[in-house]
């Protein structure tokens, strides 16, 4: 593949498929398919009597990976849809039970990347930041219908961001006044709410009230545990749950969702008893990789 084509680097890939225990005609669900490219790397592991079931709730991205896809079309299916209704979508499918299924979880380079969507302090676009663009509530729209302190709230919780109260007055007012237009408007909020001199560290003032703005309009925490309630019901004798998280928060859920099953329910067993990261190698090669864990889970009988 070109690099001009390449959507998004994946992260972990050569773990995740070692954690998922490839069986070449198992069936598999991705439930972030995202530009495909955990699913290609899969795809190639299984034969022709192997599936995969890939599910995006953002309608563009997916025809971005049916086109990378496109070789292994009889081997893979197509579904717009949040991973937190795992059990209609493979109700849907006429499926019972598979043999792996996993979660990349958050944004990919390519949706960051395109501005019409919202999602980069970078470039200037939309206040929307909706994964699923059929959703009515953007981040716009849910800022204007908020208040100071349900916003200090959300971007302290969401976001970690010390200075939530500060960017939280600011951003309420703005939205006031009509002075909230693009995404570079709520990046010169948090840049001016930070004092001159922590401006210029490594991490963009803007970063954690972006990641707060992009968890709460897409309910990523409450899609992530209506997911961690429901997926190990579906998973055969030896099937796996693999997720890969890029912060505390969901790394959190998945760590305690992983050990409730495990204790109160003996099928199940954590196979990652610390998680496992990328290597500095792939580090250096792609930063995003930074802050991934991957967490799996079997059922064992
Ligand atoms: C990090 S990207 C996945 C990248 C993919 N693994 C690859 O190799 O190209 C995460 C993807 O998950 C999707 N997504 C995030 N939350 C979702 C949810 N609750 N349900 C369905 N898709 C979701 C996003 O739209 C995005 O395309």
């Amino acid at each position: 593949m070109a690099v001009s084509e390449v959507v998004h680097e994946p992260v972990l890939v050569k773990e995740l498929l070692e954690n998922l225990a490839i069986k070449a005609n198992g069936i598999y669900i991705d439930g972030t398919l995202g530009g495909g490219g955990h699913a290609q790397a899969l795809l190639e592991k299984i034969n022709s009597q192997g599936v995969l079931v890939g599910v995006d709730q953002d309608e563009e991205i997916l025809e971005k990976s049916k086109v990378r896809l496109e070789k292994f079309r009889e081997r893979v299916k197509f579904i717009h849809d949040n991973f937190s209704n795992i059990k209609e979508i493979l109700q849907k499918e006429g499926l019972k039970m598979v043999d792996g299924i996993y979660l990349d979880l958050g944004v990919s380079s390519w949706q960051l990347d395109q501005a019409h969507r919202g999602f980069s302090f970078r470039k200037e676009g939309p206040i929307d930041m909706r994964m699923n663009l059929s959703q009515i509530e953007t981040a716009l729209t849910k800022i204007k219908s908020s208040n100071e302190k349900e916003l200090t709230d959300i971007l302290k919780e969401y976001g970690e961001e010390r200075l939530a109260a500060r960017i939280a007055r600011q951003l309420i007012e703005k939205a006031k006044r009509h002075q909230l237009q693009t995404t570079l408007d709520i990046a010169q909020v948090a840049w001016e709410a930070y004092p001159p001199k922590a401006r210029h560290k490594k991490i963009h003032p803007a970063t954690r009230t972006f990641q707060a703005l992009r968890i709460w309009v897409n309910k990523e925490l409450w899609a992530l545990e209506q997911f961690l309630k429901e997926s190990p019901h579906f998973l055969n004798e030896k099937g796996r749950l693999c997720i890969i998280s890029y912060h505390s928060l969901e790394d959190r859920l998945v760590k305690h969702a992983f050990r409730k099953w495990a204790t109160q329910d003996q099928r199940f067993k954590v196979i990652t008893k610390k998680p496992v990261i990328p290597s500095q190698e792939e580090i250096d090669q792609n930063p995003r990789a930074r802050s991934a864990k991957l967490r799996t889970l079997e059922r064992l009988h």
